[in-house]
């Protein structure tokens, strides 16, 4: 594209049905002049008139980065296909004949990677990508904004995961197709939390109203900062939030609990925790964040859920993990009606095969973006994926009069 170019614009992404132009997340509307938006089309800015009236999908994608900017009837339609999928999975046999999922896991995985794969295999889909990115082109020192755009012009969809804080956001950047995020480093993990709510929905009947306890590295487990972000959006949800000190949630996830009015506290007993609630979020230590083995051992096994604890709790609580567990859920307790771990795994499969579809069959189906804009500032967390890909924009957002990174969700000023 030309700089300075005029409407007419074709995008690839007009809306059949509507007429109606969406762009991209690597479209960014960084100046809030009326009719003129600034856009930033990868290593190249653009500028191009346009009427704010003809452009209500402007800020609309299809990359699934954090579930915070769905909506809850977003979210609902989501469950609602797995279910209507778990229920008859041979009418969506063939429903993504010819497409491809890419799956680039920089970091290892069981159930995301696996489950994303069979999502795509049971849909009639096909795979491919790697699961160790030293055997890919990575090893020799292709950046990621190279790679993205490449496999975007192999796929149809891409799934990724990187140890780094942030970088889904940054490949979304350099996409043709949708991404989404299955991890980035301690930030997120969306499609867990589909996983999770799918489960929910399906073994308590509801979403909200729920007292849930999330016990564990609170502060570096990126599944509970998804779950907790997604679950304040619900009315009466309530969060008893168990962990050591050092490994409390970070703050931008108790600023989510206050701005959404969700009631919380904080524990440090998962014995006490356990009496009152509806559910019991448990998650591991996260080795792989610490700076240290020492700083690990130290936090290794501090929350045990063991029978005794178990008889504490109400009958009709359940019991959630993303999984891998380590040691912090006794093996004897798998066999508890309340023990609904692995059946969670699979209540994720389906929920991943709606999402695919969604993101590549329904066109309705876009995903708000948050008003971003460009910064002078550089993100100064050493875990966001700025400091390790220098071609990235400095990219940011406001909140509560804070300028934050819109990688990794960090104050940078
Ligand atoms: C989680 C992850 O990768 O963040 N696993 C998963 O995707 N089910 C949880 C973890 O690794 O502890």
């Amino acid at each position: 594209m030309r700089k300075n170019e005029q409407k007419p614009f074709q995008s690839p992404y007009t809306h059949k049905k509507s007429g109606k132009i969406w762009l991209p997340k690597n479209y960014i509307n960084f100046s809030k002049e009326k009719n003129r938006f600034i856009l930033i089309i990868p290593q190249e800015f653009v500028t191009i008139e346009w009427n704010k009236n003809e452009s209500c999908g402007f800020m609309e994608n299809k990359n699934l980065i954090d579930l915070e900017a769905m909506s809850v009837e977003q979210l609902a339609k989501i469950v609602k296909k797995a279910k209507k999928i778990m229920q008859s999975p041979a009418d969506y046999r063939h429903a993504c004949d010819g497409k491809i999922l890419a799956t680039l896991f920089y970091e290892p995985s069981t159930r995301t990677q696996m489950s994303f794969q069979t999502a795509m295999l049971k849909l009639g889909g096909r795979t491919i990508g790697f699961d160790n990115p030293m055997n890919s082109s990575v090893s020799k020192g292709e950046n990621l904004k190279d790679t993205i755009s490449v496999i975007s012009g192999y796929a149809d969809i891409i799934a990724i995961r990187h140890p780094t804080e942030g970088t889904a956001m940054a490949a979304s950047l350099y996409s043709e197709v949708p991404l989404i995020n299955c991890g980035d480093g301690g930030h997120l993990h969306p499609t867990q939390t589909l996983t999770d709510i799918v489960t929910l929905s399906c073994e308590k009947g509801r979403l909200d109203h729920l007292k849930i306890g999330v016990c564990g590295d609170l502060l570096n487990g990126r599944t509970v900062h998804s779950l907790i972000k997604t679950l304040a959006k619900y009315e009466g949800n309530s969060f008893v939030l168990v962990s050591t000190p050092e490994l409390c949630v970070p703050l931008y996830i108790i600023d989510i609990l206050e701005k959404n009015g969700c009631a919380y506290e904080i524990s440090n007993s998962l014995a006490d925790a356990v009496t009152d609630l509806d559910v019991l979020y448990m998650t591991r230590i996260q080795r792989e964040r610490f700076k240290s083995e020492e700083d690990y051992q130290a936090q290794k096994n501090v929350f045990v859920l063991d029978r005794e604890k178990l008889d504490r709790a109400p009958q009709d609580m359940i019991i959630l993990h993303p999984l891998p567990r380590v040691n912090e859920i006794t093996v004897d307790i798998d066999d508890d009606p309340r023990a609904l771990y692995f059946k969670q795994a699979q209540y994720g499969m389906f929920g991943r095969m709606a999402l695919i579809l969604l993101l590549l069959q329904d066109e309705d189906f876009l995903i708000p973006a948050r008003e971003t804009q460009v910064c002078d500032l550089r993100c100064n967390n050493p875990k966001c994926i700025t400091r390790h890909e220098a071609y990235l924009p400095n990219l940011s957002y406001e909140k509560l009069g804070m300028r934050m990174c819109e990688y990794c969700d960090k104050r940078i000023d």
